[in-house]
């Protein structure tokens, strides 16, 4: 699935910004339009250095080892940074195996942060891949707040997703260990 072209442009100060990041729970079943989708994803962990494929957010040694799965109400996809595309993945609704709280299910868009441990270096230690893992989801959890917090959108990080599950449903090796999820969406109203 194509995705716009991410309009890098604009946005609220960051300091406004980091002044509304908040966790919102309360999201509405509003559908995000294809521009929102698509920036968001480029500031969660898009290409912001063509020449060296860097990107939006840090990873140890820069192993990029972090997938993102996107799961919306019509299938499930994974985000091609460098295409900065939507492959897909499963067809259908599987909002309700994006986590364990009310609310996912019937959210817009749910991430489901994926890391592939086997393409650290050899040798590394297993809490080195943990660690460093798990700061890596950190930082894209932070500029999708960001994110939502500049453009007036809700968003949920969530330690609560069946990792399981996912793996299951995703058919994941074992060396892709299922992070975090993190749900985004417009506010509910009232
Ligand atoms: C590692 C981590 C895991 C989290 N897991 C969940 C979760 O599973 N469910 C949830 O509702 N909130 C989860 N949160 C969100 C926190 O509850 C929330 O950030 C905290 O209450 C502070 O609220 P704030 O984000 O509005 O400042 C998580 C946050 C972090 C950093």
């Amino acid at each position: 699935m194509a995705l716009p072209r991410p309009q890098i442009q604009g946005g609220r100060p960051l300091m406004q910004a980091l002044n509304d990041r908040k966790t919102i729970r309360n999201i509405s079943s509003e559908k995000l339009p294809p521009q929102t989708l698509s920036n968001l994803l480029w500031a969660a962990w898009g290409v912001n250095r063509a020449a060296n494929n860097g990107r939006t957010a840090p990873s140890a040694m820069n192993t990029q080892e972090i997938s993102l799965y996107v799961v919306l109400e019509q299938a499930v996809y994974l985000f091609d940074e460098k295409a900065h595309s939507l492959k897909p993945v499963l067809a259908g609704d599987h909002r309700d195996k994006a986590g364990t709280q009310s609310g996912v299910a019937t959210a817009p868009v749910n991430l489901i942060c994926v890391a592939d441990l086997d393409k650290y270096r050899d040798g590394l230690a297993a809490e080195s891949k943990t660690a460093w893992s798990n700061a890596h989801a950190g930082f894209i959890g932070q500029n999708v707040y960001l994110f939502a917090a500049s453009e007036g959108l809700a968003s949920w990080f969530r330690a609560f997703v069946d990792g399981a599950a996912v793996t299951r449903l995703l058919n994941l090796r074992p060396g892709q260990k299922v992070l975090y999820g993190q749900t985004v969406g417009y506010p509910a109203k009232g």
